[in-house]
């Protein structure tokens, strides 16, 4: 299968996705990697790494929301994507963007969802006193950080532990589980028990 990926910032769980998707065996290859910020250091990263990076920045298209997604939607339609990954995309989607990838796109999110959707959540997990903390795959729905769940990994929260020691516990679970997932998901292997997961073809 064909994945754009869609990144704001850093890109490392575009890095770990590029470097599962290099092994012979990765049922499914990068072909692009799209940023709403033309600063966002994972474009370099993509590139050294030989894949086809672009920013499309809102700004050009004002407030013109629909514009944005349609132009990243012909990006990614252009690369032949059939499936695409959020990773660090730190912008709403609308229903529009949304509903032309039912069932076809995958978000990572840094809690074990359905636990502290949105932002900050390692300084809520801290506050909330919570034992465990993690990360979340899933399929992106209409709601924020909601839909159905792909693969999660639980980390400990440990006595002393920062926002950043947390945050680092955690994306090291990122990285791991958010190319597994994908494999699953083209595999047929892990069918989401949530009916609103549309399957894939499995993979042959
Ligand atoms: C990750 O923690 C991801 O879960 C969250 O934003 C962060 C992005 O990091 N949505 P990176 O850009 O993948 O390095």
């Amino acid at each position: 299968s064909r994945v754009g990926i869609l990144i704001s910032g850093r890109g490392s769980n575009m890095e770990a996705l590029v470097a599962a998707a290099a092994a012979e065996d990765f049922p499914a290859e990068i072909a692009i990697v799209l940023s709403n910020r033309a600063a966002a250091p994972g474009l370099e990263t993509a590139r050294r790494a030989g894949i086809p990076a672009r920013a499309i920045p809102a700004r050009d298209f004002g407030v013109d929301r629909a514009a944005h997604e349609a132009a990243i939607d012909a990006a990614l339609r252009e690369a032949g994507c059939e499936l695409v990954c959020l990773a660090g995309y730190m912008r709403l989607l609308t229903p529009f963007l949304v509903g032309r990838w039912a069932g076809r796109m995958l978000n990572i999110h840094p809690s074990l969802l359905p636990a502290f959707p949105g932002l900050d959540t390692h300084a809520r997990a801290l506050a909330a006193g919570v034992r465990l903390h993690g990360c979340t795959v899933h399929l992106v729905t209409e709601v924020m950080d909601e839909g159905p769940i792909l693969a999660q990994a639980a980390v400990p929260v440990l006595p002393g532990d920062t926002e950043a020691s947390l945050a680092a516990r955690v994306l090291v679970q990122e990285h791991r589980i958010y190319p597994q997932a994908l494999r699953n998901l083209i595999c047929g292997e892990q069918v989401p028990a949530d009916p609103r997961a549309s399957l894939l073809n499995p993979c042959v």
